[in-house]
């Protein structure tokens, strides 16, 4: 039988910062390898920090990242860029670049001066546009395009890559609702398909809960809780994480847990306005009072 060769992605002790300012503290985490995880957190808590640097993109000051068991910061750039893929959340294109040309840079890693742009390429890249709906465009410049187009691109150009470790910082921002769960479920596919192992970060937590295995929720630079969408997603990790009181209620489509915030504004819409049934009664205990009555009360 063929030995396949599984990734793994794990953190040992990390702490990162920008200058001085550390912004993760001390964090170790194992990716579960062939599953979805979701990252959750307020915004500034640190997600993108940590998955750069679970990309190799920005260098621990302390503890390290390991890729199939090996510090990332000793595997060359090219090894780690065909294992691992990397969809930054705010990315940027060369000026006037099109879309094909943006995601045939996806498959950049795997060709070298012996080895030219193959048949192989060109599938990847048309597989990648195709499922990603984004073969329509495929000549026009990037700048010309919608935000939600241009995500699409992204998302693409990191298929395109075909590594077993797909990194995702927010890709649904800007897309539709049809599209994010086009997206969401084309990660799933993925997921299924090939086993690629695939880590996002999502702010819709009910997206989260839907889509993710295993859910970390951080929290000032650490992880918060960590566990499967009913293990992290209650109203008690909800207020600690977020600050925001809400009830959690079943998904009425997949049964994974469901937020619903309280917020300060929120009445029942199915219910008496108080102001306006206190208002009547009191208006009707004044006329009783008065000996008045209306005319329907003859
Ligand atoms: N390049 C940078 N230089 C200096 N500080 C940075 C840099 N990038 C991020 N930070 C700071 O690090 C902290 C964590 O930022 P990070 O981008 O990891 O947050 P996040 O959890 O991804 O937030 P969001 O949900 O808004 O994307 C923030 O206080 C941010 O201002
Ligand atoms: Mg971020």
């Amino acid at each position: 039988m063929e030995n396949l060769v599984e990734h793994s992605l794990a953190a040992d002790g990390l702490a990162v910062g920008y200058d001085q300012r550390e912004i993760i503290h001390d964090l170790s985490v194992r990716i579960p390898t062939g599953k979805i995880t979701v990252i959750v957190g307020a915004n500034a808590c640190g997600k993108s920090t940590l998955l750069k640097t679970m990309a190799r993109l920005l260098k621990p000051s302390r503890g390290s990242v390991l890729l199939d068991g090996k510090s990332i910061q000793s595997i060359p750039t090219r090894e780690v860029a065909t294992k691992l893929g990397l969809l930054p959340q705010s990315p940027t294109a060369p000026e006037g670049i099109t879309v094909a040309d943006l995601v045939g840079r996806g498959r950049y890693p795997r060709t070298r001066w012996i080895r030219q742009w193959s048949k192989a390429d060109d599938e990847a890249v048309a597989a990648a546009m195709t499922s990603t709906d984004v073969l329509e465009i495929a000549d026009r410049p990037i700048d010309e395009l919608s935000g939600g187009q241009r995500q699409r691109v992204w998302i693409a150009m990191a298929l395109a890559q075909e590594t077993d470790i797909l990194l995702l910082d927010e890709p649904t921002t800007f897309l539709d609702l049809t599209h994010q769960f086009e997206v969401l479920d084309l990660l799933v596919d993925l997921n299924k398909q090939d086993d690629r192992t695939i880590v996002l970060v999502l702010h819709d937590l009910n997206q989260a809960c839907r889509f993710g295995d295993h859910l970390i929720a951080m929290k000032d630079g650490a992880i918060a809780a960590e566990g499967n969408p009913r293990e992290v997603i209650t109203e008690e990790v909800v207020q600690d994480v977020f600050g925001l009181g809400v009830k959690i209620v079943p998904d009425p489509v997949a049964g994974t847990p469901m937020v619903v915030p309280i917020g300060r504004h929120t009445t029942r819409a199915d219910a008496q306005p108080a102001s306006v049934s206190s208002a009547a009664a009191a208006l009707a205990a004044s006329a009783a009072a008065n000996g008045v009555c209306r005319p329907t009360d003859r």
